[in-house]
């Protein structure tokens, strides 16, 4: 059983959660504990002879878990020779051997790395006729019967709430069955498919009946992203558009989650709502610009009613009255405004983000795709190269996959036609050439792009890097392509950070000895690019830490293109006059292959550029609603204390 004192939540604090939570410092401890109760009754089932029946879930969530399960085998002997499993879904229609297939998936990930007997192995078939499907789903859920149920089902959730496949609208005896995928799964999945297009609609699940008769429940759930359905299953009410919530009323179902998918828990989130907290400036400050977000005032209109009327009254107590608490936020928040990001030249920097000294430093601004920089911070990009600091930019990956087939068949028939036109004679060349545009015109879905084809891919990428760089008035001796090693397996599936890519950032930060690092600060999905490039950065900078340069280098996170520190965070916020918003969208439209239908579009319809318009302006509003001044777009920042 997984131990309640890892968390130390008491139940009181807890009050408002309707279903056991365990909270985990990361998914990597949480898969591990998971891990070892799973082993644990593999183990007492050997015991009994008896079989050890289990529901699995696939997807990114239960990696980490089926990674320490084959160790556990590996090196600790675990057998799984009385294992059954029955896997939740599969895509319909599906190939086994296919990318995507979950048959293959479990095979890679679990099945083919331990000792489980492969008539053991049960997956919904995802070739079935269409007729076939009812009676081969009566049978499946038969199976599991004549075994006596599943003794523990592992479970992902969807950003929906769905468990299985059984989305928002699902029934709570529903049965296992062939099922509509919602558009917002099939959005997630499409990164796998290359693009919505060519993602399944359907797929066969087990029902939720079973999954609430099985003995045991365990939810896992990581990264912010899937924090807001995390508190809906958990603190909301039993709704079949949460199917998650139905896990309310199992009688042994956990969830186990990291703390970013934990954040909007009541107990994380208001810690002042649960119990009486040690204000901290941290706490004060989220909790008062929270307070007048929620009541619509200006941070000086607080009254002392205002917070006694919102579980504040402690606070009051502490250090009220509200006009001293008022006060002493705003003038925190007005001392995060800056147009000066890289300080403020012979001004008084002491309730400045930056320091004023030395005047021109020396910057580093890291993007993790090609567009990151412009993106999210372009407009303070420019304000830094305008204030005459020495800025460089370093594109830590070649962002390839991004670049849709029609575009790489574009440039590498161009290059074939310019060869042409003037007579360039390169065997070579025009071999490469012409071998990606044969293998384009023919690519089948999910096929992984040949080299040539990703070099193509790349350099389109980096022209365009390189446009918007100069845009802003860049020297190439301040563009760095560090092309990171991790990135180039031309599939969404990255190597984890490595001693290569480490060398890489620190060889650059040793050359450079920059005053100020800027970085994208990603750290909701464990999985992406983003969290691997900041690893790779944080890990040079540890490194790096005792050289005396260092000791005057500052680093600064800014957000990636899906969303922005949360008010309370931000430590330097840069405005933008409308001007300067248009001139960021000019730079932004210098990334052309990321017009107009992108490869990875994700459930966000909105172009790069809008995104950016739109999140820079929300930034500006919530200043304005909070009783600050009213700027048109406004970028932010966190520092990160190394
Ligand atoms: C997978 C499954 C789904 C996933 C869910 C979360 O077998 O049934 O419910 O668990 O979509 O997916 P990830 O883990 O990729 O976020």
């Amino acid at each position: 059983m997984l131990k309640s004192k890892i968390d130390r939540a008491t139940s009181f604090e807890k009050r408002f959660e309707n279903i056991g939570t365990i909270v985990f410092e990361n998914s990597a401890m949480a898969s591990k504990e998971v891990a070892n109760e799973i082993a644990a009754l593999i183990k007492v089932k050997q015991s009994q002879k008896q079989p050890c029946i289990l529901g699995l879930a696939t997807g990114s969530t239960p990696k980490g878990l089926y990674a320490e399960l084959v160790r556990l085998h590996k090196e600790e002997g675990l057998s799984f020779k009385n294992v059954v499993s029955f896997n939740l879904d599969e895509y319909y229609p599906m190939e086994p051997d296919s990318v995507n297939s979950y048959v293959r998936f479990m095979n890679e990930l679990l099945f083919k790395q331990v000792d489980i007997l492969p008539e053991n192995i049960h997956i919904p078939d995802g070739q079935l006729s269409k007729e076939e499907i009812a009676e081969y789903c009566n049978k499946y859920e038969a199976k599991i019967e004549a075994l006596g149920g599943i003794d523990l089902q592992v479970l992902g959730i969807g950003g929906n709430g769905h468990i299985g496949f059984n989305e928002s609208g699902s029934l709570q005896n529903s049965k296992t069955r062939l099922v509509a995928l919602d558009h917002i799964t099939r959005v997630a999945a499409s990164k796998d498919f290359s693009g919505l297009s060519n993602t399944p609609r359907t797929a066969i699940t087990l029902g939720v009946k079973k999954i609430m008769e099985a003995k045991r429940v365990i939810l896992m759930a990581w990264g912010e992203g899937k924090s807001n359905i995390i508190r809906e299953s958990v603190e909301g009410e039993v709704t079949n558009q949460v199917p998650a919530s139905f896990l309310q009323e199992h009688n042994n179902a956990v969830f186990v989650i990291d703390k970013a998918a934990a954040s909007k828990l009541t107990r994380i989130n208001t810690p002042w709502l649960v119990e009486k907290i040690a204000w901290t400036d941290k706490m004060v400050r989220k909790a008062v610009l929270g307070l007048a977000l929620h009541l619509k005032k200006p941070i000086l209109m607080l009254t002392d009613a205002d917070y006694i009327e919102n579980g504040m009254s402690d606070l009051l107590a502490d250090s009220g009255p509200a006009y001293d608490i008022n006060i002493n936020i705003f003038n925190k928040i007005q001392h995060t405004i800056t147009g000066w990001p890289g300080g403020k030249p012979n001004a008084d920097d002491s309730s400045r983000p930056e320091r004023a000294k030395p005047a021109k430093k020396r910057v580093i601004i890291f993007s993790p795709h090609p567009d990151d920089d412009i993106i999210s911070m372009g407009g303070t990009f420019k304000r830094l190269y305008e204030q005459g600091h020495e800025v460089h930019v370093a594109y830590q990956t070649t962002g390839d996959i991004a670049v849709s087939d029609d575009e790489a068949l574009r440039f590498a028939s161009f290059v074939c036609d310019f060869n042409d036109k003037f007579r360039i004679q390169s065997a070579e060349a025009d071999k490469i050439h012409r071998k990606a545009i044969k293998f384009l015109e023919k690519k089948k879905n999910s096929e992984i792009d040949t080299p040539e084809v990703r070099n193509i891919k790349g350099l389109i990428r980096k022209g365009e890097a390189r446009a918007a760089s100069h845009f802003i008035g860049l020297p190439d001796e301040q563009i760095h392509f560090m092309e990171l090693p991790f990135y180039n397996t031309g599939t969404i599936e990255k190597k984890p950070v490595g001693e290569e890519d480490i060398k890489l950032i620190m060889n650059l930060i040793e050359k450079i000895k920059p005053h100020q690092i800027y970085a994208a600060g990603d750290l909701a999905d464990p999985h992406d690019t983003h969290k691997v490039c900041l690893d790779a950065i944080f890990e040079s900078v540890k490194r790096l830490k005792s050289k005396t340069y260092m000791k005057e280098c500052w680093v600064w996170l800014y957000r990636g293109a899906w969303q922005e520190w949360g008010i309370d965070e931000i430590e330097m916020a840069v405005p933008m006059s409308p001007d300067q918003v248009l001139e960021k969208r000019h730079g932004i439209f210098k990334h052309q292959s990321q017009k107009d239908g992108v490869v990875f579009q994700g459930s966000d319809s909105r172009e790069f550029w809008q995104r950016a318009e739109d999140r820079n302006k929300e930034t500006a509003d919530l200043y304005d609603q909070l009783g600050l001044s009213h700027y048109a777009a406004m970028e932010a920042f966190v520092r990160w204390m190394y």
